[in-house]
C-alpha cells in the first residue's frame, strides 16, 4: 500500500489540529483544573510534558546551529521553547505594545513569553486557525488575569488583523513551525502583517533551512517537507521583500535548533519601521 497523499489545505489543518491534537490538549488542561490546578505556569508545565510524552534523560540526536549533536530529550524539547521565548522577549521594546503569536496552536509559546517575563503592559494576541486551539488558549488566559490575552481566528492564506486594537507602535510578531504549515506562502498576503503596526519586529521560526540551501541543509530534510506537503517557498518570500527594501533582515540562523534529526527549525528574524 502506497502512503496517503498529503495535501496540506484547510480540511488537512482542521482535521490534524482541530479534530484530533488540541482537542486532546484541551481535555487535559481542563482535566488539570478539575484537579485543582490554578497556576497558568503549572498547568501549562503539566500539559507540556504530557504532550512530549516525558521526555526525560533519554539521548536523541538534535541539531543546535545546523550541528547534529546528542542531547538529553528534555533538554532538547524544553530548550527549544526557552530559546523561542527568549528570543521574542529580546526583540521587544519599551514601547511594544502587542506580542503576536501566527498559528498559536494551544497558546504554549506566548504564554511562556508571558511567563519568562515578556513585556507587562503589552497585549498578548494568539492568532490561530483552530476553533480547539483558541479554546485552549481562552481556558488558559482565565488562569493569568495579569496577564492581557486575545485570541481570534486567523488563516495564514486571508490574513485579518481586525481583532488587533490599533494603532499599535511597535509589535513583536512570531511563528512556531505554523507558517510552515502552508505550502506556498502568498506574497500579497504576507504583505498584510505589515499592517498589524507602525514598526515590526518578525521572528519565524520554521523549518526552512533547506529552502536556504545554507551549509547543513540536507535533501533529507527537503524531501520529507515535499513528501508532508510542508511549506517550500518562505525563504524565498523574505528574500525578495528583502532585496525589494520592504523589510531589513536583521538575523538569519539555518537550521538553529531542532529536537529531533531532521526537519529543524531555522530563525528569520525581520525588522519593519
Ligand atoms: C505544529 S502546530 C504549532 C503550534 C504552535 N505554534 C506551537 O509551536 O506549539 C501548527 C499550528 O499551525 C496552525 N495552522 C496551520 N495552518 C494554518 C493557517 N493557514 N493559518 C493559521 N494557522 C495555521 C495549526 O492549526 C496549528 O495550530
Amino acid at each position: 500500500m502506497g502512503r496517503e497523499q498529503v495535501i496540506r489545505d484547510a480540511s488537512w489543518i482542521e482535521r490534524e489540529y482541530g479534530e484530533d491534537k488540541w482537542p486532546a490538549v484541551l481535555d487535559r488542561i481542563n482535566s488539570r483544573i478539575a484537579a485543582g490546578e490554578r497556576s497558568l505556569s503549572r498547568v501549562i508545565s503539566l500539559v507540556t510534558r504530557w504532550e512530549l510524552e516525558n521526555p526525560g534523560l533519554r539521548a536523541v540526536t538534535s541539531v543546535a546551529l545546523g550541528e547534529r549533536i546528542r542531547l538529553p530529550a528534555s533538554l532538547a524539547w524544553h530548550g527549544l521553547y526557552a530559546l523561542v521565548s527568549e528570543a521574542v522577549i529580546a526583540a521587544s521594546r519599551n514601547d511594544t505594545q502587542a506580542i503576536i503569536d501566527l498559528g498559536c496552536g494551544w497558546g504554549r509559546s506566548l504564554f511562556e513569553v508571558w511567563l519568562r517575563g515578556g513585556p507587562r503592559e503589552a497585549t498578548y494576541h494568539a492568532l490561530e486557525f483552530t476553533r480547539a486551539g483558541r479554546d485552549c488558549v481562552q481556558v488558559l488566559a482565565a488562569l493569568e488575569p495579569g496577564m492581557r490575552a486575545r485570541t481570534a481566528r486567523f488563516d495564514f492564506r486571508a490574513p485579518d488583523f481586525a481583532s488587533l486594537d490599533k494603532p499599535i507602535r511597535h509589535a513583536v510578531v512570531f511563528t512556531v513551525s505554523s507558517l510552515h504549515q502552508v505550502p506556498l506562502v502568498n506574497l500579497d498576503a504576507y504583505r498584510r502583517l505589515f499592517t498589524v503596526a507602525d514598526s515590526i519586529d518578525c521572528l519565524h521560526f520554521e523549518q526552512f533551512g533547506w529552502q536556504m540551501n545554507a551549509a547543513g541543509a540536507v535533501s533529507a530534510d527537503r524531501d520529507y517537507a515535499l513528501r508532508n506537503d510542508y511549506n517550500r517557498n518562505l525563504w524565498h518570500v523574505l528574500s525578495e521583500l528583502s532585496t525589494n527594501h520592504e523589510i531589513e533582515i536583521v538575523d538569519v540562523l539555518a537550521d538553529l535548533v531542532g529536537p529531533q534529526e531532521n526537519y529543524p527549525m531555522s530563525l528569520v528574524h525581520w525588522r519593519r519601521s
